[in-house]
Formats: structure tokens, C-alpha cells, sequence
């Protein structure tokens, strides 16, 4: 071998471990809000540390910071909680002809959801599309409603015993509402009626706090909890009802687990795309049915529906918490942070191309649809710019 040779392999070689992140062992043993704290630190060290996913657009230090329900105070809690309000004070703008049933800006978010469902779930642009659903609720928020923080997220692991012990769920005039009222019912049946879920003691109209006896107006298109008709169609279908929970622990009790949680930041799930979306999303066996799943669950009733769901404010509190663990996963794993996985039609049916990069993430008009490699840098600058805290 010569000499050049040599230099270039040694070169090659200090590339590559400057591009993959040393992980240091974690106690799968040790209690997963513990755990998660580790990654987080991990996380945020990296990038001080220098990462390729830094970028001129949008510096560490600039970045907004998406924080934890549970770490704002009760004034913070209430300006979110005041420009929710807003929202579904306002009036729509999203187009008729494919949302008539959106009665208030907030519900133009459950139309936009509702009528690309089938492109954007269990397919390659799954993250990315949430992603920019997330931005543009929080810049509604913040541009039309004059909040001044960011989205926070819903830490699944916290709580996960008791989720009505959460400050997000207690039913204090700082949560975003209790549970449902009781209704008699058999629980749920998830993972397109694979996998039976027990009720837990709701089911009815959010019944404490701030949005006690929320009005909603779009579907259930596809509810799974017993007993909760599906009134068919999309966000074309009228249909004003009560905004219904069953708070179910047993789903975080069961899946929110230091296991879990290893499996998909540093462990098997973590280490390619393809594994980290499956066992995120896709997976649904009763092992593990997934992350993305389980807050859906957790849920129930207008929360767990896989088209109207964004009917829950906290669907946004939950998709805010996939994306920060997308983000983790991103940072951990720097190499695979820009790759997709999958096609563009929900489960591959009908069978369709694999998506890429440059495919648009359709917003309807509501936004301008960006390309998917445009959402895929949470530090890129245009548009994203933050961090998780
Ligand atoms: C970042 O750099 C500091 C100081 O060199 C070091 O102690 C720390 O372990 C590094 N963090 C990571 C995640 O590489
Ligand atoms: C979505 O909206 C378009 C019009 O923009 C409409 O043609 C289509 O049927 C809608 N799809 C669903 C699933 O509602
Ligand atoms: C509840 O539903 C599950 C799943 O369909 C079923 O196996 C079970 O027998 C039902 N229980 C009752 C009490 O109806
Ligand atoms: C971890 O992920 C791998 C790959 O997706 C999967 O086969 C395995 O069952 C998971 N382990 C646990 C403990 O969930
Ligand atoms: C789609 O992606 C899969 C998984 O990465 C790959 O095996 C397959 O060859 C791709 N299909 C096409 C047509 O590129």
C-alpha cells in the first residue's frame, strides 16, 4: 500500500468517528424518566460538542426550546392553554371544498390531518409530515394568538402509572383537561382491531379544566374504543360532538419502558431508519405496540382516531414528544438522521414508489408545502429552528 493510500484510510477512518456519536452504557434497569433525562444530556452535549447536524441556518444558542409540560409554570401553562382557547375561537380558513365540517382554526389542523391521512402515516415522510403539522399549529399559536412560548411536549414516561396524576391530565385549570365521563364500554380495540386495550374510567366528554365540554366537529372517522360510532367521510362530514377521553394508564404503564425507550435511542430499533420508524409506528404487536401508538391509546376515543385525532389538543402534546424522540434518534445517529424509509401510501397499499427527499409534505394551502429534506434538520433555519429541553 502506498503512502497516499495510507493517508486517505487514516483519514477516512477519523471522518467516520467524528460522524458517529460515542454512546456510553445506560442501566436498563433504572427508571425511564431517569433514562430519558441521560439521552437528553447526551443529546444536547453532541450538538455543544459539534455535530453535522449543525448548520449555518439556525445556531444552538438562537434555537427555541420546546420544554416539558410539567417544567413550565402555572403562568406559562395558562398563556398556552389561552391561545388553544384562541384557536378554536377563531374562525377557519381552510378551503370548503375539502374542509366544510372545520368550523374554527382549530379545526382546520383536524381537516388538514384528516385529508392526507392515508398519505402520511406508516409511509416514508410519517416524521417529516407530523413535524411541519407541529410548526404550523405552533406558529399559529404564536402569530395569531399571541403566545410567546413553544409547543411543549407530553413526557410519556412520567406519570405513566396515574396518568390523571399528570399535570397535563389532573383536570386543574393548568391542565389540558381531565378525563372523559364515565361511559360503559370494552376498552379499545387498536392496531386495526388486532389488539384489545382494557377502558379505563372515562370514555365520555372531558368532564374538568380548561376544556371541559369542548365542542369538535370533524368525525370520529375511525374511532377504535367500544361504543364510539364512526360517523364515516373525512373533514366534509359535520359532525359536532363533545371532545371524548378514556385516559388509559395501562397502555404507558405497559410500553412506556426503560426497554423501550433504550431500544429505540441507542439500541437494536435505533440503528437504521427503517427499524427506528417500525418500532415507532409500526410494529403493533402486543410486545411493544409502539411509541406513536401508545400516546394515541393512552388517550382514546377522539384522541386515538387515526384520521380525527388532532381533535385532542393533546395530540399535539403527544406528536411533539414522537418528534423529540425522532430528534434524539437524529442526533445519536447522525449518519441515518437524513434518510427516509417507506412509501407514500399508508402500509405500501396500494403498492407505491418509495418516497425521497424531494416530495412534497402537502398543507394544502394552509402552508406552502415544503420539500420532506426541509423538515429534516431541526437546526437547518428555514423554517425549523429548536431543540428540545
Ligand atoms: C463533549 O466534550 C466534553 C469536553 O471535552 C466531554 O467531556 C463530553 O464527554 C463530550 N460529550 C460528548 C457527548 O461527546
Ligand atoms: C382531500 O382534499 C381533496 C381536495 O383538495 C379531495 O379531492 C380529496 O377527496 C380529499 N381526500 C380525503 C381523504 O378527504
Ligand atoms: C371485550 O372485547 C374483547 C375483544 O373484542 C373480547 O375478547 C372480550 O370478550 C370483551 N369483553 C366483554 C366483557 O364483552
Ligand atoms: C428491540 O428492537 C428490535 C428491532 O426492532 C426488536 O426485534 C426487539 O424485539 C426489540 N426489543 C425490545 C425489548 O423491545
Ligand atoms: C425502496 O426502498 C427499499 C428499502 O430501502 C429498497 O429495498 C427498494 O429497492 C427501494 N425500491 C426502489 C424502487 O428503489
Amino acid at each position: 500500500m502506498d503512502l497516499t493510500i495510507l493517508r486517505l484510510t487514516y483519514l477516512l477512518l477519523v471522518v467516520s468517528c467524528v460522524a458517529s456519536v460515542v454512546i456510553p452504557p445506560f442501566d436498563y434497569n433504572a427508571d425511564p424518566v431517569v433514562v430519558l433525562n441521560e439521552l437528553q444530556q447526551l443529546a444536547i452535549s453532541t450538538l455543544q460538542n459539534g455535530s453535522q447536524l449543525l448548520s449555518q441556518g439556525c445556531s444552538l444558542t438562537e434555537a427555541a426550546r420546546r420544554r416539558d409540560w410539567e417544567a413550565l409554570s402555572q403562568a406559562e401553562r395558562k398563556d398556552y392553554i389561552q391561545a388553544v382557547q384562541c384557536l378554536i375561537a377563531k374562525k377557519p380558513i381552510s378551503d370548503p371544498t375539502w374542509a366544510s365540517a372545520a368550523r374554527t382554526r382549530h379545526d382546520d389542523f383536524v381537516a388538514l390531518h384528516t385529508n392526507v391521512t392515508l398519505a402520511t402515516h406508516n409511509t416514508g415522510n410519517f416524521f417529516a409530515w407530523h413535524r411541519y403539522h407541529l410548526w404550523a399549529y405552533e406558529k399559529a399559536l404564536r402569530d395569531e394568538c399571541g403566545y410567546k412560548g413553544y409547543q411543549p411536549y407530553w413526557n410519556w414516561f412520567s406519570h405513566r402509572d396515574n396518568l390523571l396524576e399528570s399535570p397535563l391530565f389532573d383536570g386543574s385549570s393548568t391542565s389540558m383537561g381531565g378525563d372523559g365521563e364515565f361511559f360503559r364500554h370494552n376498552g379499545s380495540l387498536v392496531a386495526g382491531g388486532s389488539l384489545w386495550i382494557p377502558s379505563g374510567k372515562g370514555g365520555g366528554c372531558v368532564k374538568s379544566g380548561p376544556f371541559k365540554g369542548m365542542q369538535v366537529h370533524i368525525g370520529p372517522t375511525m374511532p377504535d374504543m367500544d361504543g364510539f360510532v364512526p360517523v364515516g367521510g373525512g373533514s366534509n362530514d359535520y359532525n359536532p360532538h363533545c371532545l371524548r377521553r378514556d385516559i388509559t394508564s395501562y397502555v404507558t404503564k405497559t410500553w412506556a419502558t426503560t426497554a423501550n425507550l433504550l431500544n429505540v435511542t441507542i439500541g437494536a430499533a435505533s440503528t437504521t431508519i427503517r427499524d427506528f420508524q417500525l418500532e415507532i409506528e409500526g410494529n403493533s404487536i402486543p410486545e411493544n405496540i409502539g411509541f406513536h401508538l401508545m400516546g394515541h391509546s393512552a388517550l382514546a376515543a377522539d384522541g386515538a382516531d387515526l384520521y380525527t385525532s388532532p381533535n385532542d389538543p393533546v395530540f399535539y402534546f403527544h406528536h411533539t414528544m414522537v418528534d423529540r424522540i425522532w430528534w434524539l434518534w437524529q442526533v445519536l445517529h447522525p449518519e441515518e438522521a437524513r434518510k427516509l424509509s417507506g412509501t407514500i401510501t399508508m402500509y405500501n397499499t396500494p403498492p407505491s414508489r418509495n418516497a425521497t427527499l424531494d416530495d412534497p409534505l402537502d398543507m394544502k394551502e394552509l402552508y406552502p408545502n415544503a420539500a420532506i429534506s426541509e423538515l429534516l434538520g431541526t437546526l437547518d433555519g428555514t423554517p425549523l429552528c429548536y431543540v428540545y429541553d
